[in-house]
């Protein structure tokens, strides 16, 4: 048996995730071949192997593991039943307290790094359905949820410009006016810091027109994951964005920004690029490994402009585009 400390877990996912997992692991086993890659279930793959988006297994494997390496999930044959893919998905996120997700956004002169909370809100909240018929769900955070991941993004901001963008709607919500109190009341011990709170729909504006202006941005679950789109769209397009999700031990997840894309699935033109800027990530944070992340961005840099794919424009299929990604390392 591999130790731990070598030991990665691949989840494949649904749609386009088989397609870019497998290019990462031919990645990753040309850059660290001692790494153990440990495939295993989640989402609609696992529910119809299983019943159950996240088994027992898939779980107690990545809990035992360095880092967690994911595709998307997601399949519209499951979106009107009870039991969907994503569920699988929020339960691993929740199971590993992952509660920091880290989206980078670069391009030319933008460089903005969403640090989104993960593990509470929206996502998590008492939900439900009346009796009259009403549906609900509920936002909810404690401050002790609002304090790490508001650390987390001054700790962030401190080491890169140190400006810090809090996003909220503080204007209406309750637990946005928690958020503002508490990013002020942490505000003094991070004194080489710059803070700026924003409401969301300014927010989503100025990150559309001078995304330049933006360093960290901190902001909730749902906020972090509509921004962390457009975020993605203004620095090249949504195939390209990868994010880590850590906690403050244990294995990170490590995916893409992107869905499961059921539009392209099976036709093989999938850009694999989140899917290789998360194993860079992988690599850095998870593997301590920062000079194999370091060649890894270089090549997908050098892929994206030489092999595109057609969501920028070429015509390279997604094992062309992860080909050169291997050549370049290899010649690197
Ligand atoms: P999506 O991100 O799958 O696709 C949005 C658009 O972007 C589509 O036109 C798609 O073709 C394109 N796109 C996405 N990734 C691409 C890539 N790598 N290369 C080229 N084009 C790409 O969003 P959606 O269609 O709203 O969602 C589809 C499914 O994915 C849903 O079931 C959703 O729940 C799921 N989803 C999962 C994750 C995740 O697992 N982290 C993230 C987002 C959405
Ligand atoms: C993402 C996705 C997920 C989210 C869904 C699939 C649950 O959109 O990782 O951005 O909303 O967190
Ligand atoms: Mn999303």
């Amino acid at each position: 048996m591999p130790t731990g400390s070598e030991r990665v877990v691949l989840l494949p996912g649904d749609g386009i995730g088989p397609d870019v997992a497998a290019e990462a692991r031919l990645v990753l086993e040309a850059l660290v071949p001692e790494v153990e890659l440990d495939e295993r279930l989640l989402g609609g793959a696992a529910i119809r192997a299983t019943g159950s988006p996240l088994p027992q297994e898939t779980v107690d494997t990545c809990l035992s593991a360095v880092a967690v390496l994911k595709g998307p999930v997601g399949d519209p044959e499951f979106d009107a039943a009870d039991v969907r893919p994503e569920q699988g998905l929020l339960g691993l996120r929740a199971a590993l307290d992952t509660y920091a997700n880290l989206r980078p956004a670069m391009l030319g002169d933008v460089d903005v790094l969403i640090v989104r909370e993960l593990v509470g809100g929206l996502y998590f909240g008492a939900r439900g359905t009346r009796e009259d018929g009403t549906v609900f769900d509920t936002c909810e955070y404690h401050p002790r949820q609002v304090e790490r991941i508001v650390r987390r993004g001054f700790r962030l901001a401190e080491s890169r410009r140190g400006l810090l963008t809090s996003v909220d709607k503080a204007n209406v919500l309750e637990t946005s006016r928690l958020w503002r109190r508490i990013v002020d009341e942490l505000a003094p011990e991070f004194p080489n810091v710059r803070v700026e709170h924003m409401l969301v729909d300014n927010a989503a504006m100025q990150l559309a027109t001078t995304p330049q202006q933006f360093d960290v941005i901190v902001t909730e679950n749902m906020f972090g994951d509509i921004l962390s789109d457009l975020a993605a769209a203004m620095t090249g397009g949504l195939g390209l964005a990868p994010s880590a999700s850590l906690g403050d031990s244990g294995p990170g997840i490590f995916e893409p920004v992107h869905g499961s894309a059921p539009d392209i699935a099976g036709r093989g033109i999938a850009n694999p690029a989140g899917m290789l800027r998360s194993t860079a990530l992988m690599l850095e944070h998870g593997l301590g490994r920062p000079a194999e992340a370091a060649a890894l961005e270089a090549a997908v840099e050098i892929a994206l402009v030489n092999t595109p794919t057609p969501d920028l424009g070429g015509r390279a299929t997604t094992s062309d585009a992860s080909d050169a990604v291997v050549a370049s390392l290899e010649r690197a």
